[in-house]
């Protein structure tokens, strides 16, 4: 299973692995530097991945998680992005970009103030500085962030977009509970409400970037904290993104981060895809706590995702898929 093709919108990946996005501090002021081109191009040659997804790019300066992030904020970045693009794409992989505000867990350089859904400072942070609530009409503005970036990671050569909505940044802090009490259409505790900045999101990429591009979300689909979004909250949210037109559902966790609490075992983010799984047709992609092809094969055989990633895996070590048995 693991090393079947799968069909992504009209795009043919040659198997199911995929390097999630993980940010490699190695970008220089947001710029792409020969040292990240040469990061991606071992892993694409090393492993052999259908998809590496770029680690999160911000899409404004304001929205800048921190000063290792790489960035897409202007279209003077095109051009060094396609070199990395074109070194993935001969070795044979796609590539998709993660686009990124961090919200309230931004460290915007100006020191300027942070935004979010509410003031609820982030829960991630040790620094408790309280943010502003976004209007009605500074998100639609992001949402035109969002789309510019879009446009140009297609530019830049990327085969797929994905949106970024999990870990605590800003499109979380929309859809979690812990951190949206707005009461307009875009809070007032309904999940609808909480998740219709980022459906307003995929629909402006989707406008920008065409109907032949996959679009993917990464989903924080639950907290695990109490008072939380949940599990069935996350299957719920996967119906709507379905909709919406996403084509590849990246599935992490919350306000809890990319781990959960109490569990060490493999893919251990099934229990949520499982119940996505039984309420989407679009491929679902599981990752954490996968170490081995075997332990992937035996989550793809279970039924658990469409597609498996392999995060810190593959940061430690390029070659290691060849150490694998399958
Ligand atoms: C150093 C590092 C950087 C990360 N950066 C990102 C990122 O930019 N975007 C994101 O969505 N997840 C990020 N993650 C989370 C990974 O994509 C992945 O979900 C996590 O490592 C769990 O998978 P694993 O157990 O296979 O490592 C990062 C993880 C690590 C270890």
């Amino acid at each position: 299973m693991l090393n079947d093709p799968i069909l992504i919108r009209n795009l043919q990946l040659k198997n199911r692995l995929v390097m999630p996005p993980m940010q490699s501090d190695r970008s220089n002021h947001g710029r792409v530097t020969d040292d990240l081109t040469a990061y991606y191009h071992a892993r694409a040659i090393g492993s052999e991945p259908g998809i590496i997804i770029v680690e999160h790019c911000c899409i404004s300066e304001a929205g800048r998680a921190d000063s290792g992030q790489l960035s897409i904020a202007e279209d003077g970045c095109i051009a060094e992005h396609r070199l990395l693009t074109d070194v993935v794409h001969e070795a044979g992989s796609r590539v998709f970009i993660q686009l990124n505000h961090a919200g309230n867990a931004a460290e915007p350089f100006d020191d300027g103030e942070l935004v979010s859904a509410s003031d609820v400072p982030a829960l991630r942070k040790t620094l408790q500085k309280k943010p502003r609530p976004l209007t009605a009409e500074e998100i639609r503005g992001l949402e035109v962030c969002w789309a510019h970036a879009a446009l140009r990671a297609v530019k830049a050569g990327y085969d797929g977009v994905e949106i970024h909505s999990a870990h605590g940044y800003l499109l979380d802090q929309f859809y979690s509970p812990l951190t949206n009490r707005r009461e307009d259409e875009y809070g007032s505790g309904s999940l609808t409400n909480r998740l219709r900045f980022l459906v307003e999101t995929v629909a402006a990429v989707r406008e920008a970037v065409g109907d032949q591009v996959p679009v993917a979300v990464r989903l924080g689909g639950a907290d695990y904290l109490p008072g939380g979004s949940t599990e069935e909250d996350a299957a719920e949210a996967c119906r709507l993104l379905e909709q919406a037109t996403v084509d590849l559902l990246d599935i992490s966790g919350g306000m809890c981060g990319f781990v959960r609490q109490g569990h060490p075992e493999p893919g251990y983010f099934g229990t949520m895809t499982e119940k996505i799984k039984a309420v989407v047709s679009i491929p679902v992609m599981l990752t954490g706590g996968v170490t081995t092809t075997d332990e992937a094969e035996k989550l793809l055989q279970e039924g658990k995702a469409d597609l498996i990633g392999v995060g810190r895996a593959l940061f430690r070590d390029p070659d290691w898929r060849k150490k694998q048995s399958i």
